[in-house]
């Protein structure tokens, strides 16, 4: 039947954890000088880092409860991939809407699906009349790679708030078309 991608329940929020964050990262971003520079280092993800469920949970129901939207990719029902629009706006304008959440698992990786739950997040956006979005990215490669090869540039306007929670990852905004 292919992968289904339907908005999850408040339920549902802790199956997050469920995607395989498996990764194999041989490089790792940094902003330096106003420019990314990428540096050869080596990890073995095996899986989610041993806090990230007691850290996020509470903020993925905080946003769920008042009215953030959840996206959730299921093959069959296997949670594989999760997006996360947040609904508070933010930045110096307030025209921003945070991407708080996007992975796939795995061996999901590489088929397009990572494009259409970010496609769905920004659809989603786009009517809440945002005119950007912001994004707190792991700094490994392919991560950044595909958020740079989706249009974002590492933000000016960073959100300081996210930027203490995540002072390693890349701040991107991204223009909503
Ligand atoms: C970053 C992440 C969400 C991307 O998801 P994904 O499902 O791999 O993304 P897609 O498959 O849609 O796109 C990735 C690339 O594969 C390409 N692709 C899509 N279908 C493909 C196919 N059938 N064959 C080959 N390549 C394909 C896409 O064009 C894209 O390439 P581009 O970025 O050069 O344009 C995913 O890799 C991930 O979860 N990574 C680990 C967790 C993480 O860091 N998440 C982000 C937190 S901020």
């Amino acid at each position: 039947m292919g992968i289904v991608i339907r908005q999850l329940i408040r339920d549902e929020i802790e199956r997050i954890w469920e995607i395989d964050r498996r990764e194999i990262i041989e490089g790792i971003y940094y902003f330096c000088d106003g420019e990314l520079v990428l540096e050869e280092e080596y990890y073995h993800m095996g899986g989610w880092p041993p806090d990230e469920s007691k850290i996020y949970t509470p903020i993925l129901i905080e946003s769920f409860d008042r009215g953030g939207i959840f996206f959730g990719a299921f093959d069959s029902d296997v949670l594989v991939g999760a997006a996360v629009l947040d609904n508070k706006f933010i930045g110096k304008k307030n025209n921003q809407l945070q991407l708080k959440f996007l992975h796939v698992s795995h061996s999901y990786r590489k088929q397009g699906l990572g494009v259409k739950l970010f496609e769905k997040a920004e659809e989603v956006a786009r009517k809440f009349g945002a005119n950007k979005l912001y994004v707190s990215a792991t700094p490994s490669e392919n991560t950044v790679n595909f958020y740079l090869r989706r249009g974002c540039e590492v933000t000016e306007d960073v959100n300081e708030e996210l930027f203490t929670l995540e002072p390693e990852d890349i701040h991107f905004e991204y223009l909503i078309k």
